[in-house]
């Protein structure tokens, strides 16, 4: 099906030459101008999404966020979610997959993270994020560029052609270290998980502490050949 809403390549490019050089506030200032109740964060409360909370709760307007609540987040993620609530008196929206995990096991049998990855996060977090998205004009994330090689290329704004909105990715140049230095400079409150060996989260199964001076991702989906869940990969035929 032709994507008739997408914007012409050369907008698109028009828009990232002005977008680039801004800082991420002012990328979030132009992007909820622009989309106002029609744009919201996809939070999983990781310490970019933190930073991105914040920044969207200093520029003092009503934002909306939600999460994919996989039913197999870490405890302190929920906790986490408590916390946002409490500090930044926004209420996260929480969007669920259609199996429970117990109608998961029976469908597909038990442990389907442990045996195809990719399934469990198509039903876990692809096909609730299309849900979650839709009626939505553009959506936010946290990714950065130096994450994982499918990123390296990610703008500041791109046309999600598999859903048909806007993407706004306001730290995309930011290294880690950026990151970190905003959580301190700011005392924005994050996943404890983060000071005990897990750079980067997602679920209890797919993810592991790393070592020193191991890649950030390398504790996700530990033992197979993948590093994205498929929130950020255009899939064929979607
Ligand atoms: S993943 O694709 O490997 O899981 P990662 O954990 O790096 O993604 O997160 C990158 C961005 O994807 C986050 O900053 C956030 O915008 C979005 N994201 C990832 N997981 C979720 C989730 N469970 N709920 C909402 N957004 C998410």
């Amino acid at each position: 099906m032709p994507d008739t809403n997408a914007p012409l390549p050369a907008w698109l490019d028009g828009a990232n030459a002005v977008l680039e050089p801004m800082t991420p506030q002012a990328v979030l200032a132009w992007a909820v101008d622009r989309h106002g109740e029609r744009i919201a964060l996809a939070s999983a409360f990781g310490a970019e999404d933190m930073v991105l909370i914040d920044m969207l709760a200093r520029l003092g307007r009503p934002f909306r966020l939600f999460y994919l609540d996989t039913d197999v987040l870490f405890p302190e993620t929920y906790a986490l979610v408590e916390r946002v609530v409490e500090r930044y008196g926004v209420r996260p929206e929480r969007v669920r997959p259609l199996l429970t995990l117990d109608e998961q096991a029976r469908q597909y049998g038990d442990a389907l993270w442990a045996r195809e990855p990719d399934r469990c996060c198509a039903l876990r977090k692809v096909e609730p994020l299309g849900r979650a998205l839709s009626g939505l004009e553009a959506w936010i994330t946290g990714i950065r560029r130096d994450q994982t090689p499918q990123r390296r290329t990610a703008r500041r704004l791109e046309w999600d052609g598999a859903h048909g909105l806007y993407k706004f990715n306001p730290l995309a140049p930011w290294r880690s270290q950026e990151v970190w230095d905003y959580i301190r400079a700011n005392d924005v409150p994050y996943n404890p998980l983060h000071d005990a060996g897990y750079p980067s989260i997602g679920c209890t199964h797919c993810t592991r502490p790393v070592a020193p001076g191991e890649d950030p991702r390398a504790g996700r989906w530990s033992g197979f050949d993948k590093t994205e869940c498929g929130l950020h990969v255009p899939l064929a035929g979607r």
